[in-house]
């Protein structure tokens, strides 16, 4: 049924969806799974770094597709633990929907261990189109660590986009040391060349979003009486190398007297992109990136890169 607070949605445009998947994020406990390579990676910069050879810049760190900053604001938590000074860190966070972006900014503010950063930046900004943004026009070459997480790189679903934004980190990527770790969804694999098949469920869910095939119910933390409700998938469509599912997500105020007020009602439809292994490299090395290991972990299967 169709409420008037309804709207179309990809998921991360609202602050209640950002919020959600915050919640979402750490439901699924994702935090403790991937934190630990990006520190290892960060903590090996961090270990070589060298004034000198750096040319007095500091180790910057770029998170692309970064919602609520979750990767870095553990990156800041992990490395703090073995490193004192981070004054000669900079982190950059780029997600293009700005509700995402000030999310992470409120994180930022909430959480004093970020205060250990040299400098941090977000910006509202496409993954596809980084470069023409002034700040990383002033890094190109100079990026120690990029990150693509949680399997968002299938968000690029456009025939061309693969190759541009391989470009673009190829370009930033600070020459021999800089990394690009860049992870896929085992499920939005179709077939692989250099990594090893995984089984995967039959039913096809996915486990890194919890629960998109039930109901979920989800109290806010923020909001005052709000609960989010997760519709499951309604349907899912899957045309050539791309992959739509349709769901809703609405938040909702109780407000004790047995009427819910509807304050969103999101009718999201979220397209990813399916990755041909070899495809996916090729683009990668057309790009000038070369992948120098790869390993799997929970539902996700990951590529460093370097150039
Ligand atoms: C699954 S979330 C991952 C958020 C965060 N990296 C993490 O691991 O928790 C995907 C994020 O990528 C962003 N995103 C999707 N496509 C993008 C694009 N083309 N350029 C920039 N951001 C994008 C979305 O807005 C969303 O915040």
């Amino acid at each position: 049924m169709g409420s008037s607070k309804e709207r179309k949605s990809n998921l991360y445009d609202s602050a209640y969806l950002a919020e959600y998947y915050d919640i979402s994020t750490r439901i699924a406990q994702e935090t403790v799974r991937d934190a630990r390579f990006y520190t290892s990676a960060l903590r090996g910069h961090l270990q070589a770094y060298s004034p000198l050879e750096h040319h007095g810049q500091p180790i910057v760190v770029l998170d692309v597709g970064t919602g609520t900053g979750r990767v870095l604001l553990n990156l800041a938590y992990e490395t703090s633990r073995t490193h004192d000074n981070l004054n000669h860190v900079q982190f950059i966070g780029i997600d293009r929907e700005p509700a995402m972006i000030h999310y992470a900014l409120a994180m930022q503010q909430k959480y004093q261990i970020m205060k250990r950063i040299g400098r941090i930046d977000w910006l509202v900004g496409e993954a596809v189109h980084m470069i023409s943004m002034e700040i990383l026009q002033n890094h190109i070459g100079r990026v120690d660590l990029i990150i693509f997480a949680a399997g968002s790189v299938s968000y690029l679903t456009g025939p061309d986009e693969p190759l541009k934004f391989f470009t673009q980190v190829a370009a930033l990527l600070r020459p021999g040391s800089g990394r690009f770790y860049l992870s896929v969804r085992d499920d939005l694999i179709s077939s692989r060349s250099i990594t090893d098949d995984v089984l995967l469920p039959r039913n096809g869910k996915t486990v890194a979003w919890p629960g998109l095939h039930e109901q979920q119910v989800t109290p806010s933390a923020l909001y005052a009486g709000v609960l989010y409700y997760q519709q499951p998938v309604e349907d899912t469509v899957i045309y050539g190398p791309l992959k739509t599912n349709r769901f809703r997500v609405q938040a909702i105020r109780r407000t004790g007297f047995g009427d819910d007020e509807i304050l969103e009602d999101n009718l999201i439809e979220t397209t990813l992109r399916v990755w041909n292994e070899t495809e996916m490299l090729n683009w990668a090395e057309e790009a000038g990136l070369k992948c120098l290991e790869t390993f799997h972990e929970f539902d996700q299967t990951y590529y460093v890169l370097g150039r």
